[in-house]
């Protein structure tokens, strides 16, 4: 800790909550997996391998494992029954175990109670703790590789920079891309993985009265990793949606035909976001976890950049093209709240009435 000189000549003592990584230290590398509850479990399985693509690489008591074909570690899902929908957790990979231990130290010296947890699939250890608004957060270090796991023939792709041989089945996801948090106080969680993580913040929606209505921020050039947004029911710990990420816009758009022809209601999309500018369409899976698929938006390069800043009327105004998001977007997150209004769904109802089909 640094004692810092005070004009009444005493010194004061800064908490170590306030001491933050210098921008060059980048103890995290990128986010890893999320682990996603849901109370369907085969009906989550079956949209996430026959409509995502994702593969099975292992499967627990409770729990299943799933990889998208561009992922070097094992898994970027793991799908656990529960009696609600929701967030288990989510996972981040440090760049080594020095940087894994530097970052629980901090987590110790600024108070925030935590615990060692046993591998998990080929994860870990991992230290796991909380956000300021309660969601399970793990980072670690030691993984498996993937084409150390599976040593299956027919899974073997032609070209040894890949991970995986090429399916092309449903919308043939490459990674998870992103995990989008609701908060109540989002400005909290944003200076949390700032101040202890170094992680970047690229875009902010800020009201007059200085409160955020959402944060941007990544460990890498890709736009944004983990996001926060208000939760206008005040929720806590809650889920607004994972991302997967296809490659190109026009995957977006075949993922659409493959959720419509599925009798899967589309809640918003395809179209762009304005922050980070990614091309989305979202859906529920059974279990009713909000999950995206997206391509496209912004890498952010500039290592000395600062957040573009949004205030909530030049948002409101939406200056790009496109739909507008649904009021559902404002409201509903995983698990529910009970509130009346995250129910309304009559302004995205399924093809022709039918029931959605699942593979
Ligand atoms: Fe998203």
């Amino acid at each position: 800790m640094t004692e810092q000189p005070t004009p009444g000549g005493t010194n004061a003592v800064s908490p170590p909550s306030i001491i933050r990584p210098p921008r060059d230290v980048r103890d995290i590398a990128h986010i890893g997996h999320a682990e996603l509850l849901t109370p369907t479990p085969e009906a989550s399985l079956a949209y996430f391998t026959g409509l995502l693509g994702l593969t099975v690489v292992a499967e627990a008591s409770d729990s299943v494992y799933l990889r998208g074909h561009g992922d070097y570690e094992a898994y970027c899902l793991k799908l656990t029954a529960g009696d609600h929908a929701g967030l288990g957790h989510m996972a981040l990979r440090t760049w080594g175990p020095e940087a894994l231990a530097r970052r629980v130290q901090w987590l110790k010296d600024a108070g925030i109670d935590g615990a060692w947890v046993e591998p998990d699939a080929g994860k870990g250890p991992a230290y796991e703790f909380t956000d300021p608004d309660g969601h399970n957060v793990r980072i670690y270090y030691e993984t498996s590789k993937y084409r150390g796991l599976v040593e299956a023939e027919d899974d073997r792709p032609a070209m040894k920079s890949n991970h995986q041989r090429y399916r092309g089945r449903g919308a043939n996801v490459r990674r998870l891309e992103h995990v989008n948090l609701m908060a109540r106080d989002v400005r909290a969680c944003r200076s949390f993985w700032e101040d202890g993580f170094a992680l970047r913040t690229l875009e902010i929606i800020r009201r007059e009265d200085g409160s955020e209505d959402g944060a941007w921020l990544s460990s890498t050039v890709q736009g944004h990793e983990v996001i926060y947004v208000r939760d206008y029911l005040e929720g806590r710990g809650r889920l607004h949606h994972l991302a997967f990420w296809v490659d190109s816009r026009e995957d977006v758009l075949r993922t659409a035909d493959l959720m419509n022809d599925a009798n899967v209601p589309i809640e918003a999309g395809p179209s762009r976001h304005i922050p980070i500018q990614g091309f989305y369409l979202y859906t529920r899976e059974p279990g009713g976890n909000r999950i995206e698929v997206c391509s496209g938006g912004y890498l952010g390069f500039d290592p000395d950049d600062e957040p573009v800043v949004w205030t909530a009327a030049e948002y409101a105004a939406k200056p790009g093209w496109g739909a507008r998001l649904p009021s559902t977007f404002r409201s509903y997150g995983t698990p529910g709240t009970g509130a009346a209004e995250e129910s309304v769904t009559a302004d995205w109802p399924s093809p022709a009435g039918l029931g959605p089909a699942w593979p």
